[in-house]
């Protein structure tokens, strides 16, 4: 049992669920939300943390700021309240309230930026906001994710040999990207691997991350604006994009097996799955990565009124999702002894 006196030193890096029972591949999901910042950016905020502590950017004065669409701004949120940084996060209005919510509670300060950029995000004017607080004052201290190497090398340290440990004979591996910290420090590790893994990387219709049309994209953590000044795409052997309506069906028939994951995850497991079925492939193993649980997402996702305002009244209807009411499901998932006469 694992004891603990900084909220940032305990992650859950071995646990997978085998989603074959729910899509019929031998898929598995490994599971980044178990820690006390629910998210993957856990990790790549202590590296790049730890980094500028090392290297005396970061000084007991100092302010920190990120531009963040929420998760890697509640890590450093919680990063920062436990050793006593003060943490300014820029955000944009398609953050979750909860996700906002929780910043401000680990004592952040929480700037909601609401202009759009010239590719129809807000990645650029969150960027801008960001530039223009450290040319004001010298004690903002910027870590920049989006081109700070210990995002990836987080990555390449830990979430890359934690997969590998678990699956030695893996065949495929499915990362979404952002700002392809995960992405880059998975290929990166399984390109000098002992066995060829291939990687395929997985965006967002509407996110212009590897190039394409820039188009309305509701669900943060994947997709990008602009190309992620990380990405190097000479290790990604496939990109895949995936509609958000397919992202929020997915995330749908996750919960009704009583997995509630996030919006990235289901865009994920959408790609793994549709892939999988594409190849027809049985005997690969295959892995995907989850980046945060479903809870932030409980008035958006998960929120009818939210869903048929944006995708239309009809968005789960060809989701496949067995009503729990369902006789014929409850009858085949009754219990024994409550079947009995
Ligand atoms: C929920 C979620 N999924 C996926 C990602 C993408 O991860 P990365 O930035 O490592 O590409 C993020 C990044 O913020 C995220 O918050």
């Amino acid at each position: 049992m694992p004891v603990i006196s900084a909220p940032h030193a305990f992650n859950e890096g071995s646990l997978f669920v085998d989603l074959a029972s729910i899509f019929g591949y031998r898929l598995y999901l490994k599971c980044e939300g178990f820690n006390f910042a629910g998210s993957i950016k856990l990790k790549a905020a202590n590296e790049m943390v730890e980094s500028a502590e090392r290297d005396g950017s970061l000084t007991p004065d100092s302010i920190l700021v990120e531009s963040s669409s929420g998760n890697l701004g509640v890590a450093l949120s919680m990063i920062a309240a436990s050793k006593g940084y003060r943490f300014l996060c820029v955000t944009d209005c398609r953050c979750n309230l909860s996700t906002k919510l929780l910043m401000e509670a680990l004592g952040s300060q929480v700037h909601v930026v609401t202009d759009l950029d010239a590719n129809g995000g807000f990645l650029g004017t969150r960027l801008e906001y960001v530039r223009s607080l450290c040319a004001s004052d010298d004690r903002y201290v910027w870590l920049s994710q989006y081109t700070n190497a210990g995002n990836w090398r987080a990555h390449y340290r830990t979430t890359a040999p934690e997969i590998a440990g678990q699956f030695p004979r893996l065949d495929v591996l499915f990362l979404g990207t952002g700002t392809a910290g995960t992405l880059m420090g998975c290929a990166r590790y399984f390109r000098e691997w002992h066995r060829p893994v291939r990687i395929v990387a997985v965006d967002s219709v509407g996110s212009v991350a590897f190039g394409g049309k820039p188009g309305r994209r509701m669900i943060p953590g994947l997709g990008m604006s602009m190309r992620p000044p990380l990405l190097d795409e000479s290790y990604v052997d496939e990109v895949i994009r995936v509609e958000e309506a397919d992202t929020i069906r997915t995330c749908h028939r996750l919960a009704r097996r009583g997995f509630l994951f996030g919006g990235s995850t289901g865009t994920v497991v959408s790609a793994a799955t549709d892939w999988l079925a594409q190849h027809d492939r049985h005997d690969l193993t295959a892995v995907a990565v989850a980046p945060d649980l479903g809870e932030r997402y409980l008035d958006t996702i998960y929120q009818t009124n939210w869903l048929q305002d944006l995708y239309g009244e009809h968005l789960l209807d060809s989701a496949g999702l067995e009503s729990s009411w369902d006789e014929k499901s409850a009858s085949s998932r009754t219990p024994e002894h409550r079947r009995r006469p």
